[in-house]
């Protein structure tokens, strides 16, 4: 089963919308070389914050380089001040949208059953859902990772999992890695991964192979190979280092 890679810039509460399009400039250059068959080997996302997406959009238009949205509300319209709902993100031809990151699980409350709300919102939707799955340090140092991710993972299959099939996308991201400059071992990550997979195909059966499971954590230009070359890493979610376009262009070239 050959599964597409996919890397994927979450910039997080980071760059204006100028900024944005000084950042696609350079990107885009840095990624000219690599372009002429580039969507058949690898797929590349940016997902800035939410006022920067328009201005994105245009500056990546044309390059094959898609669109994402870092969160989308579960309903489609309605009283949810400062809330934005998945026809938006459309009307801005968002390819994906991260749904359940760490950071708003834990800074804003967002617990399983909203988050699995959230995916469900994007059935039948052109927007595709991330889901971002992780352990604290505490639940891995009692070696609960596969308990919490396969329950993070397990709700929203059950809410969405046979509607989606394959346009659903995991990000496994520990959250001790994220930001600390702390990366998963490609071993350690590929054990989750495969433990991920093995959910997916017992609850999808043939489907679940063609999901693919990105990492996310500390990942840079000097660790992404190690961590893609293993059998179930199928991209990266990169935060830190896509800040830099020559950084995350380098972290999608040298692995295309
Ligand atoms: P860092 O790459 O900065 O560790 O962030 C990872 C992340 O949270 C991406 O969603």
């Amino acid at each position: 089963m050959s599964r597409l890679p996919l890397a994927v810039a979450n910039w997080k509460m980071h760059r204006t919308p100028d900024e944005a399009a000084v950042y696609a400039e350079r990107f885009r250059e840095r990624m000219a070389p690599h372009a002429a068959d580039l969507d058949r080997r690898f797929e590349v996302a940016i997902a800035p914050p939410f006022p920067a997406l328009d201005r994105l959009g245009r500056a990546l238009s044309g390059s094959g380089l898609a669109l994402a949205a870092q969160n989308v509300h579960p309903e489609l319209e309605g009283a949810f001040t400062g809330e934005v709902s998945r026809g938006m993100l459309e009307a801005l031809g968002c390819r994906y949208v991260l749904v359940g990151h760490s950071e708003r699980r834990q800074l804003f409350g967002e617990d399983d059953a909203f988050v699995a709300a959230k995916v469900k919102g994007l059935v039948g939707s052109s927007v595709r859902p991330i889901l971002c799955v992780g352990e604290t340090l505490a639940e891995r140092e009692r070696d609960a990772t596969l308990e919490v991710v396969g329950r993070q993972l397990g709700c929203v299959l059950d809410a969405a999992g046979d509607a989606l099939g394959s346009r659903l996308v995991v990000a496994y991201e520990p959250i001790w890695a994220i930001g600390t400059g702390r990366t998963a071992t490609p071993e350690l990550a590929q054990d989750v991964h495969a433990g991920l997979r093995e959910r997916l195909v017992d609850r999808l059966g043939g489907i679940g192979r063609e999901i693919r499971i990105l990492y996310g954590g500390s990942v840079k230009p000097a660790n992404a190979g190690e961590l893609l070359a293993r059998p179930d890493i199928d991209g990266v979610l990169v935060g830190g280092a896509s800040l830099d376009p020559d950084a995350f262009a380098a972290i999608c070239t040298e692995n295309a």
